[in-house]
């Protein structure tokens, strides 16, 4: 028991969130050189034509030199161990994403400098906040021109709506970019430029008040450090960790992922300001992570990694317990015992087997078709359920149907299992049945990837017809009302899903309002709870 809660509380599970292009990869890259998980900062993700070091199972994240799928990564430092969900990059990212962040228990958030706040990270964001985790930001690019550093934490607090507390400051930027300020230990860091950020950079560090620091930053930078901090010291809001905890205040960093200025002291604030595994909600009251035995719920399917098996890969969360190779568990929501067989990690660059994981740790292990998001797996025979993982709103729909009719019966095995991945999500019209497929996505690329994967998984051929509407919702009340009476707008389209449930779609956002004005009674939910 010692050594199982000495494990779970070295745990840190965080997801990093950004807009593309923000530095998200770069970042990552420079965490695991520090854990020392590779030598060479730039080997996680070859860009372009280069190497594909974790996620390289599908060819159009090869050509098109985008990773589609969100992978996890284990490092340690400073007696930690850390794993760290990474989600796709691209903008047409997808569904998996979102449900990636349900499977952490903090987000650092990477903003691009001279950018601000971009479309993805608020999308992202709201996701975490709808689960009150802690969420850091690291001011990225500080190498280059950026924004006034005022400007940006005065955006994150409008359009995110979350307090920031900058933890340090930075000294210029660009060509002037002379350091940051670490409000803690009132210590300057001087920035140096290096050759790329390959290694580790050399640190350079001034205390506050020692005299030599203007000779090294310039007069004119330390007399605008002395007023910022004045005002800082006035203005900014203290650093609280009950309101880190509730996703309230977010602390924020400067810093240069590229040139690996401000990595390192990131990470050490932010471990030290991050809480192992915490107890989390089920049916049955809060399960402990170290009191309870193994418990894990299933936040990604991810079908042929590798395409000569045809295998699928669940991805869980360990929750609690200590979890060992081979072990039987109960899968709940299947009402019956199986056998976890085949679990990987990925650790760095590579994909390992794995004989012992604990909690907050993720892992992936065959699925022989059996598992579905959300499900709950447990050793205790409680039977307790995690809380479900919402199905979140599709933005693009499309009618999909197969160009040779003859393969109806591949067809509708394909797009069921890619949507029981939860890749792809499938309706109905109302009042028919699997005739006419309308499937809807997260992210634009799935549709790709859903045309792909059928020529290829299941040799079906298909059209798409793009349809106009963005914007969906689920009926909540539907049990007690008339679905069929709803007084509709002319840009609305009544669905139902693969549970039957009835939803409505809309080709404009405004008309959402106008078809709860005219139907009182309607209860209308952007998420749907699986
Ligand atoms: P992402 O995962 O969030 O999409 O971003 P990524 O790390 O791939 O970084 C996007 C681009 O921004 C890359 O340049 C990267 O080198 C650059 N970058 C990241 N951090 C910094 C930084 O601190 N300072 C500066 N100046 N640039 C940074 P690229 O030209 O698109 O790719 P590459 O050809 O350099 O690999």
């Amino acid at each position: 028991m010692a050594n199982l809660r000495e494990e779970i509380e070295k745990r840190r599970t965080f997801a990093i969130i950004s807009h593309p292009d923000a530095g998200k990869t770069t970042l990552t890259e420079k965490f695991l050189l520090y854990g020392g998980a590779i030598n060479l900062a730039g080997t996680v993700k070859g860009r372009k034509s280069t190497k594909h070091a974790v996620s390289d199972w599908m060819e159009i994240e090869k050509e098109r030199g985008i990773s589609v799928t969100s992978s996890v990564l284990q490092f340690n430092y400073d007696g930690k161990c850390i794993n760290i969900l990474d989600t796709p990059g691209h903008q047409d990212f997808s569904e998996d994403t979102y449900r990636t962040l349900m499977a952490a228990d903090s987000a650092v958030m990477v903003i691009d400098g001279a950018k601000g706040v971009e479309p993805q990270t608020i999308k992202l964001f709201k996701v975490c906040v709808m689960r009150h985790i802690p969420i850091f930001t690291f001011i990225n690019k500080f190498d280059r021109e950026a924004r006034d550093p005022y400007a940006l934490l005065d955006e994150i607090e409008e359009v995110l709506g979350i307090r920031t507390c900058p933890i340090n400051w930075p000294i210029g930027c660009g060509h002037n970019f002379k350091g940051v300020y670490d409000r803690e230990t009132e210590q300057v860091s001087l920035f140096h430029s290096n050759a790329g950020g390959k290694k580790a950079v050399e640190k350079e560090v001034f205390d506050y008040k020692d005299p030599e620091l203007p000779n090294h930053i310039s007069q004119e930078y330390f007399e605008k450090l002395q007023e910022d901090l004045e005002i800082l010291d006035g203005a900014a809001d203290a650093f609280d960790e009950k309101r880190v905890d509730a996703g309230e205040l977010t602390p924020v960093f400067f810093g240069s992922a590229l040139t690996n200025f401000g990595v390192e002291t990131f990470l050490q604030h932010f471990l030290s300001m991050t809480k192992s595994p915490l107890p989390r909600k089920s049916d049955q009251g809060m399960i402990d992570p170290v009191e309870e035995a193994f418990s894990a719920f299933v936040f990604k399917i991810q079908a042929n990694m590798d395409p000569k098996h045809r295998d699928r890969v669940a991805f869980m969360r360990i929750c609690s317990g200590e979890f060992d190779a081979g072990m039987e568990v109960n899968h709940i929501q299947g009402g019956r015992k199986v056998k976890l067989s085949q679990p990987t990690q990925m650790m760095a660059d590579e994909r390992k087997i794995v004989d012992k994981a604990y909690g907050g740790d993720i892992i992936g292990v065959f699925d022989p078709g059996i598992f579905s998001i959300g499900d709950t797996l447990e050793l205790s025979n409680k039977k307790f359920v995690y809380e479900g993982i919402p199905t979140f709103a599709p933005e693009h729909f499309a009618r999909v149907r197969q160009i040779d009719t003859m393969k109806r019966k591949q067809f509708l095995k394909g797009v069921s299992q890619i949507a029981q991945e939860g890749a792809i999500q499938i309706f109905q019209e109302y009042n028919s049945g699997m005739e006419e497929i309308i499937v809807g996505v997260v992210g634009s690329l799935q549709f790709e990837v859903l045309t792909y994967r059928l020529k290829n998984e299941y040799n079906v051929e298909v059209r798409l017809e793009m349809l106009p509407y963005e914007h969906i919702r689920w009926i909540e009340n539907y049990t007690e009302i008339d679905v069929s009476a709803i007084s509709g707008t002319s840009d609305m389209k009544l669905v139902k899903d693969l549970k039957d449930r009835p939803l409505l779609l809309f080709a404009h956002p405004w008309s959402i309002g106008m078809v709860l004005d005219r139907n009182e009674n309607l209860k209308l939910s952007e998420f749907s709870r699986n």
